[in-house]
């Protein structure tokens, strides 16, 4: 794989209406391509926060970026947290995250996000912080492991594979565990095999998403982004995972709608008020020439909200 290729770049873009002098924030600034074009366009009179918590990814970006991006090392669900410590309080131009993992995160066998490339089961975005997936496989109980390779991975041999992890440990790196679940998988599967996507695919986003608390953060992060945009403000979000997909969707949903008293109520009392309008009735996808280009942007969804005055 090569260097990060950001996906949906001209839609995301478009769908922020960047606007010279206004304030941006890239929660997931990666390899810059998203972050360094919303500072080209909106030019020096704007200020653009670039936020990851992946360091080394910032170490890398740092040199190239112009004199009006900071960037901060942080978890995009301290955002509002964060930006405070900076002396904002109100982002008036736009929030765009592009979730998941980068091309260089998964390139470095280091990093343990490859199934095909030997290294420690680390899969932390962030190295500084937080439980290992080494010592999530060596240590939690055979019905947690399979409660959360089926909820995040939506693997069907959940429970196959639990059992063969639990029985194989210890489980030292990145290929020994990707082989456990492959012979499993052909143990169980038999016939009916995806020749197309590698057997520990599902197992090891799975346990990306449990080691990076990858949900819980997209929560918080969605919700105090909202209350952080200004009027007209707006927020991007770019995601390749159902789960995901369809947290944003849920949350736009719920920010759009002007009463959320149970529906046969029949008057209101929830004194709920819209905050976003659905800018993205469904969401935006690549196109056949990107997928074509880059195959990341394949499973990409991309959905886009305006805060209400
Ligand atoms: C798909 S990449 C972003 C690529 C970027 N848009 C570009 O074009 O170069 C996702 C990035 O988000 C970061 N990330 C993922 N979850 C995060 C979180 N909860 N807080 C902050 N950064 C996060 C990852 O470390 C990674 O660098």
């Amino acid at each position: 794989m090569g260097p990060h290729t950001p996906v949906l770049l001209n839609e995301s873009l478009e769908l922020l209406r960047v606007t010279p002098g206004k304030l941006y924030v890239d929660a997931t600034a990666g390899a810059g391509g998203h972050l360094l074009e919303i500072a080209r366009q909106c030019g020096s009179a704007s200020t653009v926060y670039g936020i990851d918590r992946d360091a080394d990814a910032l170490a890398r970006l740092q040199p190239g970026v112009p004199d009006n991006v900071k960037l901060i090392h942080a978890n995009y669900s301290e955002i509002k947290e964060k930006l405070i410590e900076y002396g904002v309080t109100t982002v008036d131009g736009g929030i765009l995250a592009d979730l998941g993992v980068s091309s260089m995160q998964l390139d470095e066998p280091e990093r343990g996000f490859s199934f095909q490339k030997e290294g420690p089961l680390d899969m932390r975005m962030d190295r500084t912080r937080g439980d290992t997936a080494e010592y999530i496989i060596n240590t939690f109980s055979e019905r947690d492991l399979s409660d959360i390779i089926y909820r995040f991975g939506e693997e069907r041999y959940s429970k196959q594979i639990a059992r063969s992890i639990v029985h194989a440990r210890p489980i030292k790196n990145t290929l020994q565990l990707s082989e456990i679940v492959a012979r499993t998988l052909r143990k169980f599967q038999r016939g009916r095999f995806d020749p197309s996507k590698h057997p520990a695919t599902r197992t090891f986003q799975a346990l990306r998403m449990a080691v990076n608390q990858e949900l819980q953060c997209l929560e918080k992060f969605l919700e105090d982004s909202a209350s952080l945009l200004g009027p007209g403000g707006r927020l991007v979000i770019i995601t390749f995972h159902s789960l995901e997909d369809r947290l944003v969707k849920q949350f736009f949903r719920t920010k759009a709608q002007s009463c959320i008293c149970p529906p046969r109520q029949p008057l209101c009392t929830c004194n709920h008020k819209a905050e976003l309008l659905i800018i993205t009735r469904k969401p935006l996808v690549a196109g056949e020439q990107e997928v074509l280009a880059n195959v990341r942007s394949r499973s990409a969804k991309l959905r886009a909200g305006e805060k209400l005055a």
